[in-house]
C-alpha cells in the first residue's frame, strides 16, 4: 500500500474537531448543512469516543460512526478519523486499575477527566492496538476518510508517569541505553552524593526526594517519557497500516508544550499537524503564533502541514480567556497558512452545551448563526476556498534559530545559576527581533546541515554536544554567521560541564573563553556600550576572556564593568558573535543590525505591525501579507490578490487589520529572496 503525501482533498483543508456524539441525531443534519455553508471540507471525528465505540472490552458499536461518516461523505465533507486512545473508557480502568498513571508523589490518577492512563501499561498497549486496528479495518477503505488522527496531543495532560509499569519500563529502557550498570553510573556521575548503583532494580524514577535529584537521571527520564509515548504511537500506526493507506498524523503542540521532541515525532508521522492557542496574557500573541507555525513547518522539513486546532475566539482554560476581535481569526489563520499550513482547522465545530469545555469558542458558537463569529467563519471558508492554487508551495528562509528539546529539558532542571535565564525567553527575544524585522525564519537542530542559511541564531542553548558544537564551528568556518547568546554550550548530553569550561566547545568559532558566569540580582539593570550608544542589560554578565575576537560592546556597570559584553570573531570564511548578557530590545536591535550586515541578510522596508511571508510554488510565488495594525499601510508588490481578484500594480494597500494573498507577477530567483 502506498501512502499519499497529502489527504485526498482539493485545496486548503478547512474545518475542525466535530463531536456529533454529543448531539442528538437531528442536529447532525443542521451541522452538515451549516458546514457546507461555511465551506468546511474536512472534520476530525472520534477523538474522544472510545467509550461509545468499544462499549465493553472487545465489544464494538460502530453504527453511529457509520452513520455520521456516511452523512458527511454524502455532503462532500472529508473525515480525519481519530483514534480515541487519549481517553480510555470507564470499563478499562475498572478492569485494569493498575493501568492508571501515577503522579510524582505516588497518587494514582482518577477517572472523570481525560488522559489518566499509564502509557507503559501492557493492558493499555493491547487495548490501543485493538481499537486502532478495529477502526482501520472498518474504515480503512472508506472514501470519506482521508487522514488518520492518532491519539490527541501526546504529553498532555499526562506525560510523566511514576506507576510500577512505568518504573519497570524505565529500567528496561536504561539497560538498553547503557548496556551495563557501570555505563549508567558513569553517565549519571553517580559518584556524587553517594548515588552509585550495583543493581538495575535499585534504580528508581525521579519521584519526590529530599533534595534535588540527579540532573542526568532527570534528563534521561524526560527522554524515556517521550519515548514511551512514541512507542504507543507506533503501536497504533502499525495497527492502522495493516488495513489502511491514508496518511497518518497526530496533533502536536509546538511551542506550547516542550515535553515531546517534535523533531523525532515528525519522523514518525506522514504529515505534521499542530494545535495552537493564543496566550491571552501575551498582547502580541501573533509572534508566539508565528513561532509555533515556523516550528511546525521546520520539524516537518518544510513540507506543508495542517493547523489541526486553533480557536475562533476565546478558549476556556486560561486565567482570563480573552475573545478575539473582528478580523483576528482570519489574521491568525492566514499567518499559519503563510507559514506553510495547508489546512486550517479549529477546536471545535459546534460549541458544547455540557462538560468542561462549554465556554470554549467554536465555529458555530452558542449564539448560533446570527453571530459575528459564524459570519467570519463563513467568510474565512470563502477566502481559503480561493487559495487552492497555493497548496503545496513552500516557504524558504535565510535565517535559522536553533530549537532543541533536549536543551529545554536540561535547562529546566533545578539548581541553575539563575532562575531568570530561560531558553524559551531567549528564543522569543531573538525571534521577536527577526519577526519585527519581517525576516522569515526556520527552526533547526544544531546538528543539521545549516549551510543553506546565511545566519544561525543560538539562543541560550545550555546543552550542546561536542559534536553539534563542531557542526556549528564548521558552519562558521565555511562562511556562515553565527550569533550565540549567553549560557550556551555549557553541558554535554549527560548534563556534565564540558571539559575546558563553559562554552569551550565553541571557543574556536567565537574567539572567547567564559571564565565565570556572573548572574545578576533580581531587578539589577546594568548597561552595555555599543559604539557611542548605551543600552540597558540585565539578568546576566560574564567574565569573558577574549582570544581572537573583537570586542563590539563593553559593560558600563555591574560586576563585569569595563569588560567585554559582546564580541565578534572572524573564523575561516565566517563570523561568530557572542552576546554575554540580556540586552534590552533596542540593544538587541543594534547588535542584530551588525549581525545582519555580516550575514548579508536584508531587512525589508515593511511597515511596523505588518508581517509578510512568501510561499514559493512551481509556477508562481505568493506573498501573504497580514496587517496587525489598525492603520492602512502600503507595500510594494505586483500581481493578483487571490482573495479579491484585484490587480495589484506596484503597491498593495492593506486596510487596518486586513490580509492579502498576492500571486506575484515576478518570481524571485531561487535562494535569493
Ligand atoms: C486541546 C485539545 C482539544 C481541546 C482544546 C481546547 O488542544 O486537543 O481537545 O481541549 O485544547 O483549547
Amino acid at each position: 500500500m502506498t501512502t499519499p503525501a497529502w489527504p485526498r482533498l482539493d485545496g486548503i483543508a478547512y474545518g475542525g474537531d466535530y463531536n456529533p456524539e454529543q448531539w442528538p441525531r437531528e442536529v447532525w443534519d443542521e451541522d452538515v448543512r451549516l458546514m457546507r455553508e461555511a465551506g468546511v471540507t474536512m472534520v476530525s471525528i472520534g477523538i474522544f469516543s472510545w467509550g461509545l465505540l468499544e462499549v465493553r472490552e472487545g465489544e464494538f458499536d460502530f453504527a453511529w460512526l457509520d452513520d455520521i461518516i456516511a452523512l458527511l461523505h454524502a455532503n462532500g465533507i472529508a473525515v480525519d478519523l481519530g483514534t480515541p486512545t487519549a481517553s480510555p473508557p470507564a470499563w478499562f480502568f475498572a478492569q485494569y486499575p493498575d493501568a492508571r498513571a501515577v503522579t510524582k508523589d505516588g497518587v494514582p490518577l482518577g477517572f472523570g477527566a481525560r488522559g489518566m492512563v499509564s502509557h507503559s501499561a501492557p493492558e493499555y498497549r493491547t487495548a490501543i492496538d485493538r481499537i486502532a486496528g478495529a477502526l482501520a479495518e472498518r474504515y480503512g477503505d472508506h472514501p470519506a476518510v482521508v487522514l488518520w488522527h492518532i491519539h490527541n496531543e501526546y504529553g498532555v495532560p499526562v506525560g510523566e508517569d511514576f506507576s510500577p509499569h512505568s518504573v519497570r519500563a524505565w529500567r528496561r529502557w536504561l539497560q538498553d541505553k547503557y548496556g551495563s550498570i557501570a555505563g549508567l553510573n558513569a553517565a549519571w556521575g553517580t559518584a556524587f552524593w553517594g548515588q552509585h548503583y550495583e543493581e538495575w532494580d535499585h534504580v528508581g524514577a525521579p519521584a519526590i526526594a529530599p533534595s534535588t535529584i540527579n540532573p542526568a537521571q532527570k534528563l534521561d527520564w524526560a527522554r524515556f517519557t517521550d519515548e514511551m509515548l512514541r512507542e504507543c504511537f507506533r503501536i497504533e500506526k502499525a495497527a492502522i497500516r495493516a488495513h489502511a493507506s491514508q496518511p497518518i498524523t497526530t496533533n502536536f503542540m509546538a511551542n506550547q508544550h516542550h515535553g515531546v521532541d517534535l523533531w523525532a515525532w515528525a519522523d514518525e508521522v506522514d504529515i505534521v499537524s499542530d494545535d495552537h492557542y493564543l496566550w491571552a496574557a501575551d498582547v502580541e500573541g501573533e509572534i508566539g503564533l508565528a513561532i509555533a507555525a515556523d516550528l511546525s513547518r521546520s520539524v516537518g522539513d518544510g513540507k506543508p502541514w495542517i493547523l489541526m486546532e486553533h480557536s475562533t475566539s476565546a478558549v476556556n482554560w486560561q486565567p482570563r480567556n480573552v475573545a478575539k476581535r473582528p478580523g483576528e481569526m482570519a489574521r491568525n489563520s492566514l499567518s499559519h497558512f503563510g507559514r506553510g499550513a495547508d489546512g486550517i482547522l479549529f477546536f471545535q465545530w459546534r460549541a458544547g452545551r455540557s462538560g468542561a469545555e462549554k465556554f470554549h469558542s467554536a465555529m458555530l458558537p452558542h449564539a448560533g448563526t446570527e453571530s459575528r463569529v459564524f459570519r467570519e467563519v463563513v467568510d474565512l471558508g470563502g477566502k481559503l476556498g480561493r487559495l487552492a492554487e497555493v497548496q503545496g508551495s513552500r516557504v524558504e528562509a535565510d535565517v535559522a534559530v536553533l530549537w532543541d528539546f533536549e536543551s529545554f529539558w536540561a535547562q529546566d532542571l533545578e539548581w541553575r545559576p539563575s532562575e531568570d535565564v530561560s531558553h524559551d525567553e531567549r528564543i522569543r527575544a531573538f525571534y521577536e527581533r527577526l519577526w519585527r524585522d519581517d525576516i522569515t525564519v526556520d527552526f533547526a537542530l544544531p546538528g543539521h546541515d545549516l549551510s543553506r542559511y546565511r545566519l544561525v541564531v543560538v539562543p541560550s542553548q545550555y546543552l550542546l554536544t561536542a559534536r553539534d558544537a563542531a557542526n556549528l564551528t564548521a558552519y562558521v568556518a565555511q562562511g556562515g554567521t553565527l550569533v550565540v547568546s549567553f549560557f550556551s554550550a555549557v553541558v554535554d548530553e549527560n548534563d556534565a560541564v564540558h571539559p575546558g569550561g563553559y562554552g569551550a566547545v565553541l571557543a574556536e568559532a567565537l574567539g572567547v573563553r567564559v571564565e565565570e558566569h556572573l548572574p545578576l540580582r533580581e531587578g539589577h539593570v546594568t548597561g552595555i556600550r555599543v559604539d557611542d550608544q548605551v543600552f540597558a542589560a540585565d539578568v546576566w554578565q560574564e567574565d569573558l576572556v577574549v582570544t581572537t575576537a573583537d570586542v563590539r560592546a563593553t559593560y558600563t556597570a555591574g560586576p563585569a564593568e569595563g569588560r567585554p559584553a559582546v564580541t565578534r570573531n572572524v573564523h575561516g570564511e565566517g563570523v561568530g558573535w557572542y552576546i554575554s548578557t540580556r540586552p534590552d530590545a533596542d540593544g538587541l536591535r543594534a547588535i542584530m543590525r551588525e549581525v545582519y550586515a555580516d550575514a548579508g541578510v536584508d531587512v525589508p522596508a515593511t511597515p511596523a505591525g505588518v508581517e509578510t511571508i512568501v510561499r514559493r510554488g512551481t509556477d508562481a510565488d505568493y506573498l501573504i501579507a497580514i496587517n496587525h495594525d489598525t492603520r492602512e499601510v502600503s507595500l510594494t508588490a505586483s500581481g493578483t490578490d487571490l482573495l479579491t481578484q484585484a490587480d495589484v500594480r506596484d503597491t498593495l494597500v492593506l486596510a487596518g487589520g486586513d490580509v492579502a494573498v498576492v500571486r506575484l507577477a515576478h518570481t524571485a530567483p531561487r535562494g535569493d529572496r
